[in-house]
């Protein structure tokens, strides 16, 4: 899929305000996914503006994306991209932190979950929310090759070095799980793409 940059103003706004965003290739790799295997229903823990899930659901008007982030700042931010790009219908914001809410709010039937918040928590957000999907969901995690960074570098940070050591832990949790197959690839920051056996 040629890479189609919908969103400029808001890619310029991340750009001017250090705030993460999806890469470009992990991007295409996802909507191709989306539209391949008919995706409807997205749930995906760190909206931060909102770009990848305006991406998401630019793929068809038939795709609905639960988003949840608990910065306020993120949140008001996200609210106004949706206004703007008038995707109030196909977008919505849960404003909590995901390892905290109730999950009574939520559909139970999401065919993709899109795991992409704080990084050393990756596989909490995956066993909490993994009740909520259909039997042959996706989960995708982003960020599973952190920049890059090794954890045997001597100038990090000891934080930085405990969150790489969690990324590990879960990368090595899902290439040995029993009940899931897990492709790792590199593209962008390193994505995982997780199956149910
Ligand atoms: C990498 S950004 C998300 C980027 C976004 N998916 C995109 O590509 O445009 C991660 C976001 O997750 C949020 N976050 C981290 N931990 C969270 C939690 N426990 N619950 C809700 N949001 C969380 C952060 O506030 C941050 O805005």
């Amino acid at each position: 899929m040629e890479f189609l940059e919908l969103y400029p103003k808001i890619k310029e706004y991340a750009l001017e305000h250090g705030t993460p965003i999806i890469m470009e290739d992990s991007l295409v790799y996802i909507k191709k996914i989306i539209e391949e295997r008919k995706i409807k229903k997205i749930l995906e823990i760190g909206t931060a503006i909102a770009y990848s899930a305006l991406h998401f659901a630019s793929v068809s008007e038939d795709v609905l994306v639960d988003t949840i982030e608990r910065n306020p700042e993120m949140i008001m931010q996200a609210t106004k991209n949706l206004e703007e790009y008038d995707l109030k219908k196909q977008i919505k914001i849960h404003p909590f932190d995901a390892l905290e809410c109730s999950l009574d709010d939520f559909d139970s039937e999401y065919d993709l979950l899109f795991i992409d918040a704080a990084k050393a928590q990756s596989q909490r957000f995956f066993e909490r929310y993994l009740p909520l999907l259909k039997p042959n969901a996706l989960i995708i995690t982003d960020n599973m090759n952190f920049h890059n960074v090794s954890v045997d570098d001597e100038n990090i940070s000891k934080n930085l070095r405990n969150m790489l050591k969690k990324i590990q832990r879960y990368h090595d949790w899902l290439a040995n799980h029993p009940d899931f197959t897990t492709e790792f690839i590199d593209l962008g920051d390193g994505l995982a793409i997780t199956w149910r056996k």
